[in-house]
């Protein structure tokens, strides 16, 4: 645990790298996905950019005096996130990210396939918990409560804008993070698997709670 003094306030533009660098650092099933892909980018391309950018004041960040070192991000309105996804953010990477074939045949390629389809993001029941949220922190900050009152913070600010529940998808692998959800009251929800039918067969869990 870093013994240093931490504030959560909101994101700025100025925290955009560091936002990047702790997305990549707990992007593998909340583990370091560094090296994972072609481009170290790619995972916050995919789960912080378009949040910072599309809905940046429901970004929020932990502050240890230099940096932001872990943040929370998100949505009150999934159903309009995902098509401002399309409108807006694909357009603005302006192509560095080619449509991959379907099947994806590897991980780079399933998350790919992620980004080209912002509507899997909509599924049937979404209405009761149309906000959703990303939840990271760097290593020496986790296990010492900033999480919940990052998660305090963003339910305060989905509420105000009237989300009546939020969503959480998690890699299935990443126990930790489905401990940590189920302990501040989320519940399993029954959706049905993304037909993202690749090798890497990564599955999500979906959790929600009521705001
Ligand atoms: C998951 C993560 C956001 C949790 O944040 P955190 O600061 O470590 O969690 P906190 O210390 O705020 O824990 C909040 C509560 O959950 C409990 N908790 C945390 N992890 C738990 C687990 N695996 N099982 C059961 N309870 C857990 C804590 O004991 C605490 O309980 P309390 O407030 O009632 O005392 C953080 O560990 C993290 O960034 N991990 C890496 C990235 C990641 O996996 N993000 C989520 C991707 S979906």
């Amino acid at each position: 645990m870093a013994e240093t003094t931490t504030v959560i306030r909101p994101y700025r533009e100025t925290d955009h790298a560091a936002v990047y660098d702790v997305c990549v650092r707990t992007a593998d099933a909340g583990g370091d996905a560094r090296g994972k892909y072609h481009s170290d980018d790619l995972m916050p391309d995919l789960f912080a950019g378009p949040y910072v950018f599309l809905e940046p004041e429901f970004a929020f960040v932990l502050d240890d005096g230099q940096r932001a070192v872990g943040y929370v991000i998100g949505t009150p309105d999934t159903a309009a996130f995902a098509r401002a996804y399309r409108e807006r953010w694909i357009p603005r990477l302006a192509g560095r990210y080619p449509v991959p074939p379907d099947p994806p045949a590897n991980a780079e390629e399933e998350m790919l396939a992620l980004h080209h389809r912002p509507e899997r993001l909509v599924w049937p029941g979404l209405e009761e918990y149309p906000a959703h949220l990303h939840i990271d922190l760097l290593p020496p900050f986790q296990g010492a409560g900033h999480g919940r009152a990052l998660m305090e913070t963003f339910y305060a600010a989905a509420a105000q804008a009237g989300a009546p529940g939020v969503h959480v998808t998690v890699t299935t692998a990443n126990t930790r993070a489905l401990g940590f959800y189920h302990r501040l009251g989320f519940r399993r929800l029954e959706v049905a698997p993304l037909e993202i039918t690749g090798p890497g067969e990564t599955t999500v869990t979906y959790l929600g709670r009521a705001l």
